[in-house]
């Protein structure tokens, strides 16, 4: 066949061979089949070597044109190839906006954390600070500070863990009060605190006792504080926590860091003080310790307890959500059981 035939040929196959590549995968080898190094346009280029001279410049002229034209369809080709893809991907991967959303799985914060931010809160609006504390605490903050010298009888009150001689696992959020008290320039005006956190004792861990719980200490110290305001003050937590309808009495007690020291019952919530299985019948249930600071506290902390006085209160914030919310075991606070812990968000604040 002479070159012009195959020229031509070339020319009609080429085109159909652009026209009908379905994919850009197929295109690339339409291109190299045609256009490449050992491609037909270089095979005829090659050819033209044994043609007269007259002749080889036509064909020249011919197969440059062809190149052309092939590089133009290839081009457009691909485009036209490259669109209907992202078209086919647009068609595929199209979203329904109206689809309704599926909803994200979010945890709850954990009930002794939800009164524990309600109960700060409510203290906040009352114009006190919250304080926080170490829980590895020194044995001169702990019991020390508080009126408790080594070898008192009351330290075994609080079983403790210890970490070395001086050191132990705080037993209570009271030593907050000594390091609070401290710190304290009245010139600035009265100190009003709050300090929730842990706290640990050695106990056996059944469904009311547990070796860590939590509790939010207060202290309020200044000239001329009553027994009044402390009463009226954990009057106001009780019916804040457990319901404006709940009555509150005060039953002498003994702490080594408060004199005279109380505890306070709430009239029972669950029977409205007629006497149930909650309150063992007695219409009470008892819900926090308290007292006036004793003097020593005070001036353990270089203050002068003849100008200055105060009261302070310790609440267990397990104890309120026991209470609060009926739970059966205290245990259920900690073992993490998602069941237990999602019946609370509702409560969420
Ligand atoms: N710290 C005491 C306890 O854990 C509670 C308390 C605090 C009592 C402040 C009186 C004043 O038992």
């Amino acid at each position: 066949m002479d070159l012009f035939e195959r020229v031509k040929q070339l020319r009609k196959e080429g085109a159909k061979a652009i026209e009908s590549a379905a994919t850009e995968k197929k295109l690339d080898e339409v291109r190299v089949k045609l256009m490449g190094r050992k491609g037909e346009l270089t095979e005829i280029l090659h050819a033209m070597k044994e043609i007269d001279p007259q002749h080889r410049r036509e064909i020249g002229q011919e197969v440059n044109q062809l190149r052309d034209q092939f590089t133009e369809r290839l081009d457009v080709s691909k485009k036209a190839l490259v669109k209907k893809m992202v078209e086919q991907r647009l068609e595929n991967e199209r979203l329904d906006v109206t689809l309704p959303g599926r909803p994200v799985s979010l945890g709850t914060k954990h009930v002794v954390r939800i009164l524990q931010d309600d109960l700060e809160r409510f203290f906040i609006g009352m114009g006190y600070q919250v304080v926080q504390g170490p829980e590895i605490e020194s044995e001169h903050y702990n019991f020390e500070m508080l009126n408790l010298p080594k070898d008192h009888p009351a330290r075994d009150m609080q079983a403790t863990f210890y970490i070395d001689d001086d050191h132990l696992l705080r037993s209570q959020t009271s030593p907050v009060q000594a390091r609070t008290l401290e710190k304290h320039d009245f010139k600035k005006g009265p100190l009003k605190m709050i300090s929730p956190g842990k706290v640990y004792r050695r106990d056996d861990d059944d469904a009311t006792h547990s070796h860590q719980f939590a509790q939010m200490e207060g202290l309020v110290v200044d000239r001329h504080i009553t027994m009044g305001d402390l009463k009226g003050t954990l009057e106001s937590v009780a019916k804040h926590v457990f319901g404006q309808d709940r009555e509150t009495r005060l039953r002498p007690s003994y702490f080594p860091f408060t004199e005279p020291s109380v505890e306070m019952d709430v009239s029972c919530f669950n029977c409205d003080g007629k006497g149930c299985a909650v309150c063992k019948y007695t219409g009470w249930i008892e819900v926090l310790g308290a007292g006036m600071v004793h003097p020593n506290v005070l001036e353990n902390a270089g203050i002068d307890s003849n100008i200055y006085g105060g009261f302070a209160f310790g609440l267990g914030l397990d104890r309120f959500a026991i209470l609060k919310y009926g739970v059966g075991d205290i245990r259920d606070f900690y073992t993490n059981d998602v069941r237990f812990l999602e019946q609370f968000r509702q409560e969420e604040n």
